[in-house]
């Protein structure tokens, strides 16, 4: 913060500037580095000064999954509060802290506990995480989330696996200067969802004798859950689930070449669309009682990548 207030005084720039993440001179050699690519780097550096192991996979868990250790064998546990300008998450339920061992023989980091757009961080500052987990050397990325459920006949409680996504609610996270060094300006989003990793899913379902939906998944910024004027809406412009989080994730994973899965927990039917009235406690208990499945689900299908 103190950095970059000193960055802030010098450029006369205010956060709401476009640029204001962008690049400096001065460190590096004078060469010109992204802000966000040094905050990133400096994460790193704190990530190796405690741990020297690599991970192939990523897992975001989301409401729900918060007692997923049990699931792995941990071998290092990193508070996000011990990282430096580590984004911390103030929500209820989403405690946060990388837990880094195997599930199955597959080495993996997960991360208990995620930051939220609405929390009031910058985009930039959402998807940091992702591309710290880039940097520590995941190829793959598993996204977890509750969300509302929009589709006909969904009902609370199915599980729908992620096919694609509507971000147009939000703003990219990968606005601001493009950090080349993660991936290109104008990156290509038509397989935002790996068909491979898709169809890993749907057979390690199958076998578990798990049953699973399909479909689209639209974020919006939340904290509010929505009118169901919007969610009239929404399913007009082909949305089948609806949350808070996990596109911006997905997208900033796929412009650093991650590939990218992700099955979402339907803990309510989405405003108007049923009777009951949308809270939080609600959208948890209906996550907790799905969690034995939804977490055998993920196992099983990391264990096979
Ligand atoms: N809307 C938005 N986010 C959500 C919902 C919802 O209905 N349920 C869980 N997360």
């Amino acid at each position: 913060t103190e950095n970059r207030m000193k960055i802030t005084r010098k450029l006369k720039l205010e956060p709401w500037h476009h640029g204001y993440y962008n690049t400096r001179k001065g460190l590096n050699g004078g060469k010109r580095m992204s802000v966000l690519y040094e905050k990133l780097e400096t994460c790193y550096k704190y990530y190796q000064s405690v741990t020297d192991f690599v991970p192939r996979v990523g897992l975001i868990l989301g409401s729900g999954l918060g007692g997923y250790a049990k699931n792995m064998k941990v071998e290092k546990e990193i508070p996000y509060g011990d990282i430096p300008g580590f984004p911390v998450s103030t929500v209820q339920g989403h405690d946060g802290k990388f837990l880094l061992g195997y599930i199955g023989d597959v080495p993996a980091v997960v991360m208990k506990g995620r930051v939220h757009y609405y929390e009031g961080y910058s985009m930039q500052d959402v998807v940091l995480p992702t591309r710290l987990m880039k940097r520590m050397g995941i190829e793959i990325l598993f996204l977890t989330n509750a969300s509302g459920g929009i589709k006909k006949g969904f009902q609370v409680g199915d599980f729908m696996m992620i096919t694609d996504q509507i971000s147009s609610f939000v703003p990219s996270p990968l606005i601001g200067e493009n950090v080349s060094e993660l991936g290109e300006r104008f990156p290509d989003m038509t397989h935002i969802y790996d068909p491979d990793l898709m169809n890993l899913i749907r057979k390690t379902a199958e076998r578990e004798n798990i049953a699973i939906q399909e479909g689209v998944y639209l974020q919006t910024t939340g904290p509010n859950f929505e009118s169901p004027a919007e969610i009239r809406m929404y399913a007009a412009l082909g949305a089948d689930a609806v949350g808070m989080s996990t596109a911006c994730e997905a997208m900033a994973a796929r412009h650093a070449g991650i590939r990218v899965c992700g099955i979402s927990c339907i803990s309510n039917m989405a405003s108007g669309l049923s009777d009951e009235e949308l809270s939080h406690l609600d959208v948890q208990a209906v996550a907790d009682k799905r969690s034995g499945d939804f977490e055998r689900l993920v196992t099983k299908t990391i264990e096979q990548m």
